[in-house]
């Protein structure tokens, strides 16, 4: 008897393990990690894409544009630099693109870009609250004006983590009576250039911003570990992105014509050990933060957002369900999550250093993961279906440049198999980004640039790992060509 009861637990323990590491494993492929056995061998030139696939890049205007003509204008961030960036850096002029944009839509042109994705400066625009600067609002029919002339698509952001000092002096989205100005400035801006856009990204990144913001303290306002404020933000941010879908369809001169969608980083909380049941417990809950609640209210149009030690919110919105035409997808990498009673939060993010996955690092601190690329566009499939998706970013911090060219062969080589193998209906990919830029509070140390950028000469160079970027979008450029010659 005893005997028996002894093979049933072991077999109900193997079945028990094999599920969960089934479950929430992380997917690895086996691309070449020097295991003969296990080697399988992957055709990262084995890539293909829809013909009307828009090829481009990334940027946000705080981080690349400098001040412009006129003096800085105030902004949260403006106001945050000063002792809180890497090394005490300051944005600055940045790499002037407000100046060199001409000739950084040339570089594009190069490169064989179809398409640009960059925000308006709303401290720019609207120094003064309910006054726009129309110089500023000329340079960016400008930039559009180049943009057509060099057939590259534009793609708006409204919000990339930067607004006016006016607006963050009145606590921002904590407060969510201040939403109507930044629903009023999105709306203005739509009819101001819907002549010439017609693909829109309302806010960026809204729960980076928050966790920024109200838990790691490392973006303005500079707010540690409070909880209640960052799901109230965040609630904010994304009832203020349905009612600018709403007003904008409601004022367009052709609705249909234009694509309207909110902008979701995912990064993966995975647990370190898939067996330990506390690490699924952690990761799971992180991943449910910061991911999970807001797949869910655009899917459901209800939103629940609950952390150990804070106050459960909910609301609903049914119209949220209906308010994005596409979903812009911004991927980078993924999060090991281990428990670790002696940390004040319980757990620790931790970095794989075996065969079992990637050990390649990122300048940032996290690990080259294609893997997640491709899990990221199958759970929007997923979980969104029949919602079209942009990767709005993807990109690397390699300083040394000696692994952007690796990083670009998987990551778009996951990307063709998340669109032919899984049938995610993947419209687009920016790359982040054409040249380097202010890194927030990493400032300039990281590079993510397609370009290098020397800060003093303003020199722009091509990297060479960035030319596999050129390569296929040429090559899968041509494809077409001959097709239709
Ligand atoms: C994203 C931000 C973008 C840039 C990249 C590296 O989270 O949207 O501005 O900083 O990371």
């Amino acid at each position: 008897m005893f005997v028996f009861v002894l093979i049933l637990l072991s077999i109900a323990i193997i079945v028990i393990k094999w599920y969960l590491a089934r479950i929430y494993a992380s997917l690895y492929w086996c691309w070449d990690n020097g295991n003969e056995e296990k080697r399988i061998f992957i055709d990262t030139d084995d890539v293909s894409f829809p013909q009307s696939f828009l090829w481009g890049t990334a940027s946000a205007s705080y981080q690349c544009e400098g001040p412009g003509d006129r003096a800085p204008t105030k902004s949260n961030w403006s106001e945050w630099e000063p002792q809180h960036i890497k090394r005490g850096q300051q944005c600055g002029i940045a790499v002037d693109h407000y100046h060199r944009y001409k000739e950084d839509i040339e570089l594009m042109s190069t490169l064989g870009c179809n398409a640009y994705r960059f925000s308006l400066a709303w401290d720019k625009i609207e120094p003064i609250e309910g006054q726009y600067d129309q110089d500023v609002l000329g340079h960016y029919h400008d930039v559009l004006r180049e943009l057509h002339r060099q057939s590259i698509v534009p793609m708006i952001t409204f919000h990339h983590f930067v607004h006016p000092l006016w607006f963050e002096e009145r606590s921002s989205f904590l407060n969510s009576t201040n939403s109507s100005a930044f629903i009023r400035f999105s709306v203005d801006m739509f009819k101001e250039f819907q002549d010439e856009c017609h693909l829109w990204c309302t806010i960026n990144e809204p729960e980076v911003y928050v966790s920024g913001g109200y838990f790691t303290g490392i973006f303005p306002p500079g707010r540690k570990s409070q909880p209640n404020e960052a799901s109230l933000v965040l609630q904010n941010l994304l009832q203020a992105h349905v009612d600018i879908y709403d007003g904008i369809k409601s004022i367009a001169r052709q609705p249909d014509q234009h694509s309207i969608g909110i902008v979701k980083d995912i990064f993966q909380f995975d647990p370190y050990h898939p067996l330990n049941p506390l690490d699924v417990y952690i990761s799971r809950l992180l991943d449910y933060a910061m991911n999970g609640c807001i797949l869910d209210f655009f899917r459901t149009g209800s939103f629940k957002w609950t952390m150990p030690g804070s106050t459960p919110r909910t609301f609903t919105n049914s119209r949220a369900p209906h308010t994005n035409d596409f979903i812009g997808l911004n991927y980078y990498s993924h999060f090991l999550v281990r428990f670790n009673p002696f940390k004040p939060s319980s757990f620790e993010i931790v970095h794989r250093q075996d065969d079992s996955g990637p050990s390649l690092m990122t300048d940032m601190a996290y690990p080259l993961y294609p893997e997640g690329l491709y899990r990221a566009c199958v759970r929007l499939k997923d979980e969104l279906p029949r919602v079209p998706i942009y990767i709005t970013e993807n990109g690397i911090a390699d300083r040394c440049d000696d692994r952007r060219h690796l990083f670009l062969r998987r990551y778009l080589y996951a990307l063709s198999r998340a669109i032919n193998e899984a049938g995610c209906d993947v419209r687009g990919y920016f790359y982040w980004s054409l040249t380097d830029n202010f890194e927030w509070a990493e400032g300039y140390d990281m590079k993510f640039g397609l370009y290098d950028v020397n800060l003093q000469t303003q020199e722009r160079t091509l990297r060479d790992g960035a030319k596999y970027f050129q390569q296929v979008i040429q090559k899968h450029r041509a494809k077409y060509q001959k097709k239709i010659t």
